[in-house]
């Protein structure tokens, strides 16, 4: 049998037990991964019993209560709060989501919340997304054309076209799908993602955008495109409904038809 030795600090150990004081008698156990880059400890997971009689519905609502009126020092990212920007993103009970959509109630039993898997931990909950980012710059996502056009104009595009922006244009980049992703977590410094692949295809279907050729030919190199081996954890941890996996199989047509 194959064993793996961990290094000694990258062992998770039993953390904090933070003791109800309120005397609520609707408690609930919220598992928290803690890490502190400023010294050389162990991460931990923290327990924390959170009195739900006065907390909002989502497990964004708990970070909140958490940090508010428990331990201030708990990090994670939070923008918005409504789905928009992205970047509540966690692991919720093994699943990658956003903090911020995902009810409570959905979840029976205590509660545990890890930063996106896979990925260099920065602090507590907030995980390193740089790689994904300059991967999603490498796409140029901005719309080019050949000629100067006059800007000050709108560029117009017909129902039918704009329609084929539906189910790609509301990706807000939160990275659930790409760290939900085998072929990413063996890859990431080559194989593009679901996330940065689905926004390679909103461009390409772009009616507006006159570089459809040449952004093809950037996917096409065989890892940053054919790492996908059709696993679909992405398109099942979505938080936005989206199908990246359908996405990717639509570039791969489109580059064996073209
Ligand atoms: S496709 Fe979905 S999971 Fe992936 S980055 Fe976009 S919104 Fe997030
Ligand atoms: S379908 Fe492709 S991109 Fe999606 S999880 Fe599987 S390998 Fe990754
Ligand atoms: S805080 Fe913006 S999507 Fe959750």
């Amino acid at each position: 049998m194959v064993q793996f030795n961990l290094p000694q600090n990258s062992k998770i150990l039993k953390g904090k037990y933070y003791k109800d004081k309120t005397n609520s008698s609707n408690l609930k156990k919220v598992n928290i991964y803690r890490w502190e880059p400023s010294n050389d400890h162990n991460p931990r997971i923290d327990t924390f019993e959170v009195d739900m009689d006065n907390c909002g519905p989502k497990v964004l609502d708990i970070l909140f209560k958490i940090k508010n009126e428990i331990d201030s020092s708990l990090t994670f990212r939070r923008s918005c709060a409504h789905g928009v920007c992205g970047s509540c993103a966690m692991n919720v009970d093994g699943i990658n989501t956003l903090s911020c959509m995902k009810s409570h109630k959905e979840i029976n039993g205590e509660i545990n919340i890890y930063p996106l898997p896979h990925l260099k931990v920065i602090k507590d909950l907030v995980a390193d997304l740089s790689t994904l980012y300059r991967q999603y710059e490498s796409i140029e996502p901005w719309l080019k054309t050949k000629e100067k056009k006059n800007w000050s104009a709108e560029i117009n595009q017909s129902k039918e076209n704009r329609k084929k922006l539906d189910g790609l244009y509301e990706c807000i980049m939160c990275a659930c799908c790409s760290t939900s992703c085998p072929s990413y977590w063996w890859n990431e410094e080559k194989y593009l993602g679901p996330a940065v692949l689905l926004q390679a295809y909103r461009w390409i279907m772009d009616s507006r955008d006159e570089e459809r050729k040449e952004r093809l030919k950037t996917v096409a190199d065989k890892l940053k495109l054919y790492g996908c081996h059709t696993i679909m954890n992405c398109t099942n941890s979505c938080p936005k409904g989206l199908n990246p996996a359908k996405a990717i199989s639509s570039l791969k047509k489109m580059l064996a038809t073209n």
